[in-house]
């Protein structure tokens, strides 16, 4: 059975002039120690998929449509009791900004140690021993001392072990990473990386690991879903998506990273900005920014499709060019 499968997932966000969708149609799975690479810019609503998943969407935002499949099991018609007993064992999340998920006046051992009991039916000394334990799991030098420090007195990356120390408390079967490095510098970046690798290995998590570095995905990722204006634009495994990119979003988000094996010298920023879900144009969301846009891209959503063997992408004309000019 697939561990999660989500199928035409919608999240709208409600202002006075009506409802928009941040999210809309996205659909993809995830098998058992997969990892799968949620790309795209800033915008195209890659945290409200995460928190749409783990039903933590702030007001005025609520899911609209779709269904989330954890092993078989609906979450979007789960009472909130029960989908509060899932984050954790179920699904975890690591957020954005591990500084705003932190409690600054709570020592990071009881807050580690109080996801441990809400879950775990264990005494407040077993909790407490079991915080220390998983933050010598996450790589955190003496771990009972650091165990009573406030979260200001660590650095940024200890944050972010700490973040991880809390999500994979309960060993969740999917670990939601949303920009898990973002805020940290190259070095510290590489190191939570590897962590999170080895924990996945350990604990055969499947992991969605939202990211907009292309760098970070072809390292950690199995599978690769580009995401453009709250929809899946290109969906298939990480050698696909790095050897043959189809729809010209990827090619574009290629053409404005740095070149992984040195072979293009000049970086192209992609033109414009993501529409924001209130103001999106016809038909094909990406077409103002698209260097082969017709008039024909204005008049429908392109659906995703497959166009090679497990290899789908949202773009009517694919098969005009089937390779990157650039
Ligand atoms: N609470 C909210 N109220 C209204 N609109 C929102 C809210 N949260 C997100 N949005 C809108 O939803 C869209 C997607 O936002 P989202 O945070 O998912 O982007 P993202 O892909 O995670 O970007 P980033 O890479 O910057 O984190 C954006 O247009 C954003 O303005
Ligand atoms: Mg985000």
């Amino acid at each position: 059975m697939t561990l999660l499968e989500v199928r035409g997932l919608a999240t709208a966000f409600e202002d006075d002039h009506g409802a928009a969708r941040a999210v809309d149609g996205v659909s993809f799975t995830l098998e058992a120690g997969q990892v799968l690479g949620l790309v795209g810019e800033s915008g195209c609503g890659k945290s409200v998929t995460a928190l749409s998943l783990m039903r933590l969407v702030p007001l005025p935002g609520r899911v609209v449509a779709g269904e989330v499949l954890l092993e078989g099991r609906e979450l979007l018609a789960l009472p909130e009791r029960e989908m509060r007993r899932l984050r954790g064992p179920g699904m975890a999340m690591i957020f954005q900004e591990p500084m705003t998920s932190l409690n600054p006046v709570l020592r990071v051992g009881s807050q580690i140690a109080e996801a441990v009991r809400i879950h775990g039916g264990v005494g407040r000394r077993a909790a407490w021993d079991r915080a220390v334990e998983l933050l010598g799991e996450v790589g955190i030098p003496e771990p009972a001392t650091r165990a009573r420090d406030y979260p200001h007195q660590l650095s940024g990356g200890m944050r972010q072990r700490v973040m991880i120390a809390m999500a994979i408390s309960c060993s969740p079967k999917v670990l939601i990473a949303d920009e898990p490095t973002t805020a940290l510098d190259v070095t510290i970046q590489a190191e939570i990386l590897d962590l999170l690798r080895a924990l996945r290995e350990r604990h055969r998590m499947a992991v969605l690991l939202i990211t907009h570095d292309l760098g970070v995905v072809a390292e950690q990722a199995d599978a690769v879903a580009i995401m453009y204006a709250g929809r899946i634009v290109e969906y298939a495994n990480v050698f696909e998506i790095f050897d043959r990119p189809l729809h010209p979003y990827t090619q574009a988000l290629f053409r404005s990273m740095p070149s992984l094996g040195g072979r293009r010298e000049r970086l192209e920023a992609i033109g414009g900005q993501v529409p924001d879900p209130f103001h999106l144009p016809s038909g094909c969301a990406f077409r103002d920014r698209c260097p082969r846009a017709v008039a024909m891209c204005a008049t429908a959503v392109p659906p995703l499709v497959e166009k090679v063997a497990d290899h789908r992408a949202a773009c009517i004309r694919v098969e005009e060019f089937p390779r990157d000019p650039a």
